[in-house]
């Protein structure tokens, strides 16, 4: 029987040879390899400032202290998504107000944002679900009346573009991707903030670090001993080893770009009318991070698959059917509708670019057969 894992990164020597090259240099920690990937990441996406973090969730909480967040403030964002999106919100004493999303692209429905602004509201945080971008020019029509800022969780979302633009090079406050092992660009654990705003770059990277004034690698390399606090910050920071790792693989985002859009269009044409898929609208381009199927029973076809050797997952379990969520937001799930019937049907399924042809094959034969 085959054994087809649900993710596996894409790594050769190069990364090894990378890592191996860090750890020689003697300096494990935030370095110079980490200028050179905010560098080279800045340059790729096309925006001004970016700024590396431990993860994603550490690039949202400093996003909204950067954008001021206050206790009692609200912050709209979909509840399908993971935890990390709302969570950051509740480090600040503040509500994540949630939005249900669209059926089609599992994204935040833009048609319901409105009627959950109030004056408390102080951000949006759309999250591009699989690596599709959501519809950003009605909520960039929306911060802009509101007076709200758009904080983008584009934790799925690289490379993606909407109406040819980068996510990372829109026109919201902060970009926050992820590099986690199972995203597109891996590097363990990792993240990065992106920003037109230089003000905000400086808060972000500043409290990556402890709120001191200057970084570890400045102080080392030659920089003088002295330092100050000058913010309540965290210890967020990323390594030269993750940045070695992250460099090599932006070197081939493109290359494994293309095989996860071959594997997405081998799934489209095989799935067409026999099985429900999501929507990729025309004036945008995914990432294709997820593909996720829509099934009757979803909770059979994920064992029958695993029985198979096939891993699948599920994405999101909604945020108002967490216990912590529903104890301490009282959400309404009669709210959700949509998240409600998506989340009962969802299954995605493996789509990486050590994926071979032969397995996409298995993959679609089985759930052809199974779903039947
Ligand atoms: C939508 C979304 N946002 C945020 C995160 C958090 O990313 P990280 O693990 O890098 O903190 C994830 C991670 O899976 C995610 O899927």
């Amino acid at each position: 029987m085959k054994k087809i894992l649900f993710h596996k990164t894409h790594t050769t020597q190069d990364e090894l040879d990378a890592v191996a090259d860090a750890i020689r240099s003697g300096w494990l920690t935030m370095g110079p390899k980490v200028n050179e990937f905010e560098d080279a990441f800045k340059h790729y996406i096309d925006s001004q400032e970016a700024v590396m973090l431990n993860s994603a969730t550490a690039a949202l909480h400093l996003a909204l202290k950067a954008i001021g967040l206050q206790a009692d403030d609200e912050v709209i964002l979909p509840t399908n998504t993971f935890v990390a999106t709302a969570e950051v919100v509740t480090y600040f004493q503040a509500t994540p107000v949630l939005c249900d999303i669209e059926y089609e692209t599992h994204n935040i429905d833009v048609t319901k944002i409105e009627a959950l602004i109030t004056p408390k509201t102080k951000a949006i945080i759309p999250v591009h679900f699989g690596g599709q971008p959501c519809d950003m020019d009605e909520i960039f029509a929306l911060a802009k009346k509101y007076n709200l800022k758009v904080i983008e969780d584009a934790a799925h979302a690289l490379p993606s573009k909407y109406k040819g633009t980068f996510v990372g090079n829109l026109k919201s406050d902060i970009t926050c991707f992820s590099f986690y092992a199972t995203k597109t660009l891996s590097t363990g654990e990792g993240g990065m903030a992106t920003t037109r705003h230089k003000e905000y770059a400086k808060s972000i990277a500043t409290n990556r670090l402890h709120g001191i004034s200057k970084d570890v690698w400045d102080r080392y390399s030659g920089g003088g001993w002295k330092y100050d606090i000058i913010d309540n910050g965290n210890k967020y920071n990323s390594t030269d080893l993750n940045a070695a790792l992250g460099l090599e693989q932006l070197k081939k985002l493109e290359k494994m770009d293309e095989r996860r859009l071959e594997i997405a269009t081998m799934y489209d044409q095989a799935f067409r009318q026999k099985v429900e898929t999501l929507t990729i609208k025309n004036d945008r381009k995914s990432s294709h991070h997820l593909y996720v199927i829509k099934i009757e029973d979803r909770d059979a076809l994920y064992e029958q698959l695993k029985m198979r050797g096939i891993g699948t997952s599920v994405h999101f379990i909604p945020i108002h059917e967490h216990t912590y969520y529903k104890e301490h937001y009282h959400y309404d799930r009669s709210n959700y509708p949509v998240a409600n019937r998506v989340f009962e049907r969802s299954l995605s399924l493996p789509i990486y670019p050590d994926l071979s042809d032969d397995d996409v094959h298995y993959i679609i034969d089985s759930v052809l057969e199974l779903v039947q």
